[in-house]
C-alpha cells in the first residue's frame, strides 16, 4: 500500500536539496553505501517492528523520514537489548549500558561501526539533534532490564515519560528543525500528555503476547487489582472472563485518551496530519485489540488493510499538498559532528565532563519546542513576591525569601531544558538596603546558604555575578566569585544572578569607566556609539535581554538592566516568585514567541538592522543562535 521509500541518503538529497548543492554531492558520495545500508536496515527494523509507526512516517516529507527511521531503529534496538529473553537481568543491563555508552563515542567520532548507530549519528549530525534527552531514557531502559513493576498509574505513566517521551520528543524537535515545526501550545499540554499515555497503552494491549512470552507484564497492579485472578491468568497465557473484562476497560481507556486530542492547533499543517493520523491509526489498533478475543495472548493484533488504507490513503494525499505548501529546511551536511559554537544544551557527549542534565520535573513537563527564530536568547527576570507570599501562608518574611530559592533551581532547570542561551535573575537591589536589617540578613544567608549547597554544581551552567560588591558579607562575595571561577568554561546555560545591583548604579559604572578611558585618549568622546558604551559595562558580553519577566502582579522595572533591557519584550505574571516553578518559564517564552518585535521598523517591509538589536519576529535571527 505505501511506496517504497528511496535508500535513506538519496530520499535524504532530493528532498532536501532539489538544486544539489556541490558540498551536498560531496557528503553524499564518501561513505555512501555503508550509510545507505545503514538507514535500509534503520527502515527494516521500523516496517517490521511497527508497520503503523512505518506508515506515519511515510506521511512526513521525504527528506526526515531516514532520521525517524534512525531513532525508530535505536530505540528497538535498545528495547531488545533490556528484554532479550534467556538473558541474566544484569547482562542484559550491561549490554544497554555497553550500547549507551558506545554511542556517547560514536557521536564524539562522528561514525560509528554498528549500523543504527551508525545511522542515527548521521542524522543528529545532519538536524543537529540534541540527544541529551535520551540519555535518561536509556538509563531507565538499563535499569528496567532488571524489573519492571509499576504499583500504580502514576509510577507506569512516570516510566512512559522516562523511556518513551523523550524519543518521541527527538521527532518533534525534528521537525523544527526541518521547519515545519510542532509546537505545543502549552495549553494543548495536557492533551499531549494523555494522548501520548494512550499510544503506550495501546502499544502496550498490542505486545501482550510478545511481554507476556517473556514474563513481562507491563500494566500497574492498580488496574489489575479490580479484575482478581486477571494477572495470574495473563502470565499462565489463560483467557478468562476476568483477563476479557480487564483487556475491554483498558481498551476502553486507551481510546479515551487518543480520541479528538487538540493539540495540533496552531502547528504546521503537515505536522497536524501526521498526528492526527497517528490517533485514528491508534484507535483502529484498539479495535484489532477489541476484536482478537482470546488470540490477543498468541499473537500480534493488526487492524485490516482496509481499515488502515481509509486512514491512510486521505492522509497521504492531505499531508502531500500541505508539506508541497510549505518548504522545508535542508538538514545539514554531515562533517564534523561536534557544533563548533556553544551548543544549546548539554549533547550526550558532556556526560564525559561529569555534566549531568538537569532532573525533571516531576510531573514528567517537556519544554515547548519555540522555533528557533522565536526563542529569546537572553530572559532577565524580577523575582519578585516572596514577602506576600509568606504573608499569605502566615510566615515570616524571610521564611519567603527561602521558599523563593526552590523556584529559582525550578526556572534554571527550565531553562536548561528549553535550550536557553542566558538568564540572568534579579535578587537584591541597591534599593533593598532600605529595608529591616533583620529581612536584609536573611536575604543575604538564603543566597550564602544556595550558594554552599550549589545545586547546579554538576548542570552546564555557568554562574556570573552582577552587582557591587560593597556592603555585601565578604564570605558572599568570596563565593560568588569563587562560582564564577570555577564554571567560567563551561558553554550551556549563563545564569547571571544580580546581587546588590541598580541599574542606575551599572550606567553611571560604564559612564565613569568611559570617562577614565577619554582621559587616557583611548577613546573620542566626539565618535562614541553604543558600543563603545556598552564595552565599558561591568559585562561587557551579556547580550540585550529579549524578555523582561516579572512576577508578583507589579508593573514596573525597579531599576533592573536599564540598558539591556532597553528595547525587551515585557511579561507581567501575577503569582508570587515561590509559586514559580519551569512551566511558567515556559509559559512566558512561549507568550514571547508569539509576539511580533518591529524595533522601530514597519512590519513586512525589513531592511537588514544596523544596530546591535536583534530584529522582529519576522525572521528568524542567526546572531540568536551564535551568542
Ligand atoms: C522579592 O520579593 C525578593 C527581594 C526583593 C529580595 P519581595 O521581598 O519584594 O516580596 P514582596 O514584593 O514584598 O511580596
Ligand atoms: C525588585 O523587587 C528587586 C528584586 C526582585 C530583587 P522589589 O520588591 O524590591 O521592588 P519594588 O520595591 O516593588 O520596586
Ligand atoms: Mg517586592
Amino acid at each position: 500500500m505505501t511506496t517504497p521509500p528511496r535508500s535513506a541518503p538519496a530520499a535524504l538529497d532530493t528532498a532536501t536539496h532539489p538544486r544539489k548543492s556541490p558540498a551536498a554531492t560531496r557528503a553524499l558520495t564518501g561513505e555512501d553505501a555503508v550509510l545507505r545500508a545503514a538507514y535500509r536496515l534503520c527502515r527494516r527494523t521500523t516496517r517490521q517492528h511497527d508497520p503503523a509507526m512505518y506508515a506515519l512516517v511515510q506521511l512526513m516529507p521525504a527528506g526526515l523520514r531516514p532520521a525517524c527511521w534512525a531513532l525508530w531503529a535505536a530505540a528497538t534496538a535498545l528495547d531488545d537489548l533490556a528484554d532479550e529473553p534467556d538473558v541474566a537481568p544484569a547482562e542484559r543491563a550491561a549490554r544497554v549500558e555497553a550500547w549507551t555508552v558506545s554511542l556517547v563515542h560514536d557521536l564524539a567520532a562522528g561514525t560509528s561501526s554498528d549500523p543504527v548507530r551508525h545511522a542515527l549519528v548521521d542524522a543528529a549530525g545532519r538536524w543537529r539533534l540534541d540527544l541529551t534527552s535520551l540519555q535518561g531514557a536509556m538509563a531507565s531502559a538499563r535499569d528496567d532490564a532488571h524489573d519492571r513493576r509499576f504499583a500504580d498509574w502514576a509510577a507506569w505513566r512516570a516510566w512512559c515519560n522516562k523511556e518513551v517521551v523523550p524519543w518521541v520528543e527527538q521527532v518533534r524537535h525534528l521537525f523544527e528543525q526541518a521547519g515545519a515545526p510542532m509546537t505545543l501550545r502549552l495549553d494543548r499540554q495536557t492533551d499531549y500528555e494523555r494522548f501520548v499515555d494512550g499510544a503506550q497503552l495501546t502499544d502496550v494491549l498490542t505486545d501482550l503476547s510478545t511481554d507476556l512470552a517473556q514474563g513481562l507484564l507491563l500494566l500497574p497492579q492498580e488496574a489489575l487489582e479490580p479484575f482478581p485472578g486477571a494477572e495470574e491468568d495473563l502470565l499462565q497465557g489463560r483467557w478468562s472472563p476476568a483477563v476479557a473484562a480487564l483487556i475491554t476497560e483498558l481498551a476502553a481507556l486507551a481510546r479515551r485518551r487518543v480520541t479528538r486530542p487538540a493539540m495540533t492547533t496552531g502547528m504546521h499543517p503537515g505536522a497536524a496530519i501526521v498526528l492526527e493520523t497517528a490517533a485514528g491509526l491508534l484507535r483502529a489498533q484498539l479495535d484489532a485489540v477489541e476484536a482478537a478475543g482470546p488470540t490477543l495472548l498468541q499473537r500480534t493484533p493488526r487492524p485490516s488493510v482496509v481499515a488502515r488504507a481509509r486512514l491512510l490513503v486521505p492522509a497521504r494525499l492531505r499531508s502531500t499538498l500541505a508539506w508541497s505548501l510549505t518548504p522545508l529546511t535542508a538538514p545539514t551536511v554531515p562533517g564534523p559532528r561536534r557544533p563548533k559554537g556553544p551548543t544549546p544544551s548539554v549533547s550526550l557527549a558532556a556526560e564525559n565532563t561529569g555534566l549531568r542534565p538537569p532532573p525533571s520535573h516531576p510531573s514528567g513537563a517537556r519544554p515547548p519546542m519555540i522555533p528557533a527564530g522565536r526563542m529569546p536568547a537572553h530572559v532577565a527576570v524580577i523575582m519578585d513576591g516572596n514577602g506576600r507570599w509568606a504573608e499569605q501562608h502566615g510566615l515570616q518574611r524571610s521564611d519567603g525569601h527561602r521558599a523563593g530559592t526552590a523556584a529559582v533551581r525550578e526556572i534554571v532547570y527550565g531553562a536548561l531544558e528549553i535550550g536557553l542561551r542566558h538568564l540572568t535573575l534579579y535578587a537584591f537591589s541597591t534599593e533593598n538596603w532600605k529595608r529591616d536589617a533583620e529581612e536584609i540578613t536573611a536575604i543575604l544567608a538564603t543566597l550564602q546558604s544556595e550558594l554552599d549547597e550549589a545545586p547546579f554544581r554538576d548542570l552546564d551552567v555557568r554562574q556570573r555575578w552582577s552587582g557591587r560588591p560593597d556592603r555585601l558579607p565578604e564570605d558572599l562575595v568570596d563565593s560568588l566569585r569563587r562560582e564564577e571561577a570555577r564554571t567560567r568554561a563551561r558553554t550551556g546555560l549563563t545564569l547571571t544572578v544580580c546581587i546588590n545591583y541598580g541599574g542606575r548604579d551599572e550606567i553611571t559604572q560604564a559612564a565613569a569607566a568611559l570617562a577614565r578611558a577619554a582621559r587616557e585618549g583611548e577613546v573620542d568622546p566626539d565618535h562614541l556609539n553604543e558600543d563603545d558604551f556598552a564595552r565599558h559595562l561591568p559585562h561587557p558580553d551579556m547580550p540585550e535581554a529579549d524578555l523582561l519577566w516579572r512576577t508578583g502582579n507589579e508593573q514596573r522595572t525597579s531599576n533592573f538592566l536599564p540598558w539591556h533591557a532597553a528595547y525587551a519584550e515585557l511579561y507581567f505574571s501575577p503569582g508570587y516568585w515561590p509559586d514559580m516553578d519551569r512551566r511558567d518559564l515556559w509559559q512566558a517564552i512561549t507568550e514571547y514567541s508569539r509576539r511580533q518585535r518591529r524595533h522601530g521598523a514597519v512590519p513586512g517591509r525589513l531592511t537588514s538592522p544596523d544596530t546591535h538589536h536583534s530584529p522582529p519576529h519576522t525572521q528568524p535571527d542567526p546572531r540568536h543562535r551564535a551568542r
